[in-house]
């Protein structure tokens, strides 16, 4: 079981897609970028049996606030994107591992894909106090579902893609890449967030001693590494599985069969 978090806000910030602020009354636990809160969408009487692993966007300074950004897919997170703000919301967590900065010194190349985009944004948070310089690739469907570009764009350069070419390069991500020579990049680490293809894109992209590191999206369940529902193949060890939510959900790009 979780803390229970009252509903600062909640906002539509794209088609389909919402940014939440819970409130949490014990904000000593640290918050990496890359973790996330498993929700128990709507009250504890009235919710879904099954918790929503949301990526964290962001945390105040103080620690209190959560911003939390998901798309609405499915009853329950049609519940969450309903809540009347002072609701309480059962999260557990932050959960799981989250990305290595110390890899990072001076350039580092984000990429986010769809609903991967928002941990992208603490983490360019961190990066950006370290003094790293960043440029973020990021990839949406169209025009109505880009969100925070404006934010992102404070942190540092922003490439962006869309299936369809309203915003941005047509296509995806990955056509980002050598578009234009004067934006060429030449980053220290590589941290990516997104679909299956954008991350197998990622990994295939760099030379094997670049630090790239990979956030997993996965459908998770218990979200603490007991039922086995999140496992991805580990590179190295035929007789291994990785646990998405316990060992994840970043891990290095070279442990992974994607
Ligand atoms: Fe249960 Fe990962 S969701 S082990």
């Amino acid at each position: 079981m979780g803390q229970l978090m009252r509903l600062q806000s909640r906002e539509q910030i794209a088609a389909g897609v919402w940014a939440i602020v819970v409130r949490r009354d014990d904000p000593a636990t640290p918050v990496a970028a890359g973790q996330f809160l498993n929700v128990l969408c709507g009250t504890r009487v009235t919710s879904m049996v099954l918790r929503r692993p949301l990526s964290i966007a962001d945390v105040s300074d103080d620690g209190q606030l959560i911003t939390l950004i998901f798309r609405v897919v499915g009853a329950g997170t049609k519940v969450l994107s309903e809540l009347p703000v002072g609701a309480e919301i059962d999260c557990a967590g932050p959960l799981g591992h989250g990305f290595d900065l110390t890899v990072a010194r001076h350039r580092a190349l984000l990429f986010g894909g769809g609903v991967g985009v928002p941990p992208m944004y603490l983490l360019g948070r961190r990066l950006a106090e370290r003094g790293v310089q960043i440029q973020f690739r990021l990839g949406f469907r169209d025009a109505a579902d880009v969100f925070w570009a404006d934010r992102f764009a404070q942190l540092g350069e922003v490439l962006v893609s869309t299936d369809d070419g309203s915003v941005g390069t047509r296509g995806t991500v990955a056509d980002l890449q050598g578009t234009d020579p004067a934006r060429k990049f030449s980053p220290e680490a590589v941290y990516a967030c997104g679909p299956i293809p954008m991350l197998r894109h990622v990994q295939q992209s760099f030379a094997a001693d670049l630090p790239t590191q990979l956030s997993l999206e996965e459908r998770m369940a218990c979200g603490v590494g007991a039922c086995y529902a999140c496992v991805i193949p580990d590179a190295e060890r035929t007789d291994h599985q990785w646990r998405i939510c316990y060992d994840g959900p970043v891990l290095d790009a070279g442990k992974v069969i994607l």
